[in-house]
Formats: C-alpha cells, sequence, structure tokens
C-alpha cells in the first residue's frame, strides 16, 4: 500500500513557531493549483502500480482552499493512480476556516477524516502562538464535523509552550478528550530558527519549560490518555483502537508516498526526493517544462538502516532485531548490540518478541537513544 500526500503551501497568518514551508499570500493560489496538478500528471509512475490507500492534504493550511481546488487536485489523483476503494482521505483544517459549505463540500469530495489544528484551547495562549483562531471558533469547528455526521477527527495540541503549567496542559487534554476524536497529535513545543519564537528566545522575552517540566507533562499526557482508552502508538500520536492514522503509520513503516507540492518529501522504496520550498519557483519549473522542482538521493543501505531505527523506534511496535542484524555487518552488529546492552541496563530499551522498542523512560530520551544507534 502506498500514500500521497499534498502540501499546500499558504496560511493566512505566520504562527510564531512554524517553520513548515507556507506563503501568507494567496496571489498565486491558482496557478500553484494547476501545477500541482502537472506535478500528479508527471510522477503518475512514481510509486509505480502499488494501491493508494492514503491521500492527505496538509500544509500550510488545506482549508483555505475552495471545493473546486480541492476536486481539481483529487480528479488528477483518481485518474493517474491505483485508488483503494476504502482510501483515507484526511485534510487539516484550522477551526475558524470550517462553515457548514465548507464540511459539505468535503463530505461530496469523499474526504472521510479531519486533523483540526487546535493546539490550544487558553485564548491568552492562542495569542502568544498567534494562531488566526479562539477557543470559540475550535468548538464551532467541532460541532459542524460532528453535525455533519463524522465522527473520524483527529486534534492536533501543542505542550511545553512558554508558561504552560501542569494544570494548564492537564484542562487542555480534558478538554480535547471531552470533544470526543478518535486521534490525537501531541507535539512538544520545537523552537525553530528563523521563527518569532526563535528571535524571541534568543532575546530572552521567551521563557519555555525546563526538561523536567516537559517530562512531567510528558509523562501525564501518557497517563490521562491511556486510561481514556487511546493507544500511543507513536511519541507524538495517540490513537483510539483502530483509528491510528494510515498516512502517518505508512510513513513511519517505511511504505512508499509521493509528496505533491512545494516543500513535499517523497519516497519509492530506493530513492528519497523533496521538492524545492519555494513557490514561484515550483511553478515555473512547470511553465518550461524543466522539471527541476525536486533534488533526490539514493538511500545507501546505511541510510536505510539509520531510518528504520529512526522512524521504528519511535513507534510503538518498535524495530526488529532480526531485520537490523540482518542488514549489518559482523563489527556493525558488535557494535549496536554494545549500544542496544548499554541502554537495555539503564532501561531504556526493551526488548519483546525479538523486538526492540523504547521504554516510557526511553520515551523521553528518544532523539538521543537514536543518535547513538546511528551508524555512520
Ligand atoms: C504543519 S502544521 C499544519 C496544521 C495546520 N496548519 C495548523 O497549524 O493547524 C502540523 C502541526 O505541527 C505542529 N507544529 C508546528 N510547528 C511546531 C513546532 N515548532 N513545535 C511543535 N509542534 C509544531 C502543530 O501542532 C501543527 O498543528
Ligand atoms: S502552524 Fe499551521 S497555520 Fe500556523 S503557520 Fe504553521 S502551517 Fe500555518
Amino acid at each position: 500500500m502506498a500514500g500521497i500526500y499534498i502540501h499546500i503551501p499558504f496560511c493566512t497568518k505566520a504562527c510564531h513557531y512554524c517553520d513548515f514551508h507556507f506563503s501568507t499570500s494567496l496571489k498565486i493560489k491558482d496557478e500553484l493549483i494547476l501545477a500541482m496538478v502537472k506535478e500528479v500528471n508527471f510522477r503518475k509512475n512514481y510509486i509505480g502500480l502499488e494501491k493508494v490507500n492514503t491521500i492527505y492534504f496538509g500544509g500550510g493550511t488545506p482549508s483555505i482552499l475552495n471545493k473546486k481546488d480541492l476536486a481539481f487536485i483529487l480528479n488528477s489523483i483518481y485518474n493517474n493512480f491505483n485508488i483503494s476503494k476504502n482510501v483515507e482521505v484526511t485534510i487539516e483544517i484550522n477551526p475558524n476556516d470550517l462553515t457548514s459549505k465548507k464540511i459539505n463540500d468535503y463530505a461530496d469530495l469523499n474526504i472521510n477524516r479531519f486533523s483540526v489544528g487546535v493546539q490550544s484551547f487558553c485564548d491568552e495562549q492562542l495569542i502568544k502562538l498567534n494562531r488566526s483562531h479562539n477557543s470559540n471558533d475550535i468548538i464551532k469547528c467541532i460541532n459542524l464535523i460532528k453535525d455533519a455526521g463524522f465522527t473520524n477527527f483527529s486534534i492536533d495540541l501543542m505542550y511545553g509552550l512558554p508558561e504552560m503549567s501542569i494544570r494548564l496542559w492537564k484542562e487542555t487534554l480534558e478538554k480535547a478528550i471531552k470533544l470526543n476524536p478518535t486521534h490525537l497529535s501531541c507535539y512538544c513545543l520545537t523552537i525553530e530558527k528563523k521563527t518569532v519564537f526563535h528571535k524571541m528566545f534568543l532575546d530572552g522575552s521567551l521563557k519555555i519549560g525546563s526538561d523536567d517540566i516537559l517530562k512531567s507533562q510528558f509523562l501525564l499526557m501518557r497517563k490521562i490518555l491511556i486510561s481514556e482508552n487511546f493507544m500511543h502508538y507513536e511519541i507524538s500520536n495517540f490513537a483510539k483502537p483502530s483509528y491510528q492514522s494510515r498516512h502517518n503509520s505508512s510513513y513511519w513503516s517505511g511504505d512508499k508516498y509521493l509528496g505533491i507540492g512545494p516543500s513535499a518529501h517523497s519516497y519509492n522504496g530506493t530513492i528519497r526526493s523533496w521538492n524545492i520550498k519555494n513557490n514561484i519557483k515550483y511553478i515555473k519549473s512547470f511553465d518550461n517544462e524543466k522539471y527541476d522542482f525536486y533534488k533526490e538521493e539514493l538511500l545507501t543501505d546505511k541510510n536505510k538502516i539509520n531510518e528504520y531505527i529512526l522512524m521504528g523506534l519511535r513507534t510503538s511496535k518498535g524495530v526488529s532485531k532480526k531485520k537490523i542484524f540482518a542488514m549489518l555487518s559482523e563489527r556493525e552488529q558488535l557494535n549496536i548490540n554494545r549500544q542496544i546492552a548499554n541502554f537495555e541496563r539503564l532501561n531504556l530499551l526493551l526488548f519483546k518478541d525479538n523486538r526492540y522498542f523504547l521504554s516510557e523512560e526511553g520515551m523521553i530520551l528518544c532523539d538521543k537513544i537514536t543518535s547513538d544507534l546511528f551508524l555512520v
């Protein structure tokens, strides 16, 4: 099974923490959509004949698009790829964008899953983040989704926010649970270079939580969500049984996926490619049929093992010992064995049914553990 990701590089407002690729000017929206449809046609053989079981509109802010734009892109995908009958089609929604007309449009287009960018229910926090919505917009948005008969929706939240107390995080999680989502993505704030938060962090005006606070917020999130029957299936993702995001899961399992639009990444089993992060240059490369909108890298065996460990250890499934060792030389096996034994002694890595996976303590140190296991 394979996936298709469509990156919509527009937002109405720049959030102070975000370094995803987007523009706040929609002047060239129509040209960009046309270029994306050209990309779909140009790359129709990218994933071979494999069946597509997930289509994901991410961003940026895909809920900015109208029905005509979405239908144009979707039709080009349906005309060029082998789409599974029960394909999961997700769209990311910013809460202030949704109207009753839009949700009906989504239903007409067979979009069947929604990922709502809530981030926080606290208006003070939402202002600090420079979000385009307030807490009332969130409730209205979720009600519109439910009133239209949809139950499969996910909520994005952030923790580790400036001056966020444990109590506020607990209230945030409780409010999210009350809305009855099937899935939750909870991201720890990362201070990304070139963002407003980065500038504020450097000049000392942004106070972020200590490692101890972040750890407490992570552990609290796990405790609350697991007790509500959410499976913690990846470091930042929780799902009710059988509601894991197919888009995320296929990415972490190393399935093939095609990414359409500026900055989108793709993987066809051997080659990884990434599209240019510039809307105008992206459009132009289709104008003159130069097709220089992407760069690519052939993955070496070492790259493949590193990616497998990096992504696999983030998930509750972990990584297969057999698979890793089959890919390594004798010397590499000895080295990795020593590292693994050390992490097992520290109770950071666990071993069950021939698979390694992170303990709760290990999840908190996930980045350090995976980088120590990296083959160089
Ligand atoms: C690329 S955004 C797109 C979703 C949508 N545009 C929105 O903002 O609601 C996906 C998610 O990444 C998370 N995110 C973005 N920047 C982040 C950062 N610097 N640290 C932690 N999470 C971040 C947010 O939770 C956001 O909802
Ligand atoms: S977080 Fe979402 S809405 Fe905010 S700038 Fe990033 S992509 Fe746009």
